[in-house]
């Protein structure tokens, strides 16, 4: 199983001690919000466990516990939601607890889960889609240097109102021309 380190990170397999801070940084209902396939009701102690068993026991993806390098505090989650080897693709995917957000969290694990599917898992293309009002997550998306694709138009409800998913990808060779 993977552990990618960064600058301010540890991105490390979740184990079943993530348990309470899982369910305290996740349940946060600000942070699931903006994932569509998030559970969107109560997210408790029993979610945070059945999603760790998920998480550990899955081989089509890559979930990692995003933790503080130096405090080893959870900080957040994200990886590979997907993964197709036939394809040589995956899909990316994040959240910070809100606690964290604004000191580019979510760009330095993303910079290093892209860096990790081309250089290590070798993939030829990588994804990711956000809600197109989730502002947040598309300043990210841009300064990953994502390339737009294009907008699935109305396909999922934030708080009782549709919103389209805007489609980004990168290819393995647009990420080796930026990092030679
Ligand atoms: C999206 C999310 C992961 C960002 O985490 P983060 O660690 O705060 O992100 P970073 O600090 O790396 O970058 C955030 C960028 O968004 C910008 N931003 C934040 N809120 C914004 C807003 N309302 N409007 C415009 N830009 C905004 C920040 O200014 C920053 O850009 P900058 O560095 O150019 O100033 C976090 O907000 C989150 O967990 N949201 C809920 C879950 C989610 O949306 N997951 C992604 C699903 S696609």
């Amino acid at each position: 199983m993977a552990t990618i380190t960064t600058q301010r990170l540890v991105l490390r397999p979740w184990k079943f001690g993530d348990d309470k801070a899982l369910a305290r940084g996740f349940g946060s209902k600000k942070v699931r919000a903006w994932i569509s396939e998030a559970p969107q009701g109560k997210y408790g102690l029993n979610e945070a466990r059945e999603f760790i068993k998920m998480a550990t026991e899955n081989n089509g993806a890559l979930y990692l516990a995003f933790t503080d390098k130096k405090s080893r505090e959870l900080v957040g989650g994200g990886g590979f939601n997907k993964i197709n080897f036939n394809q040589m693709s995956g899909e990316i995917g994040y959240w910070i607890a809100e606690s964290q957000w604004g000191k580019g969290l979510a760009t330095e694990s993303t910079l290093a889960v892209m860096k990790y599917g081309f250089e290590k898992l070798k993939l030829h293309r990588i994804s990711i889609v956000a809600l197109e009002n989730n502002e947040a997550s598309l300043a990210v998306i841009r300064k990953c240097g994502f390339v737009p694709e294009g907008l699935h138009r109305e396909d999922s409800q934030l708080e009782g109102k549709w919103a389209g998913t805007a489609l980004f990808s990168m290819l393995a060779g647009e990420w080796k021309a930026k990092n030679k």
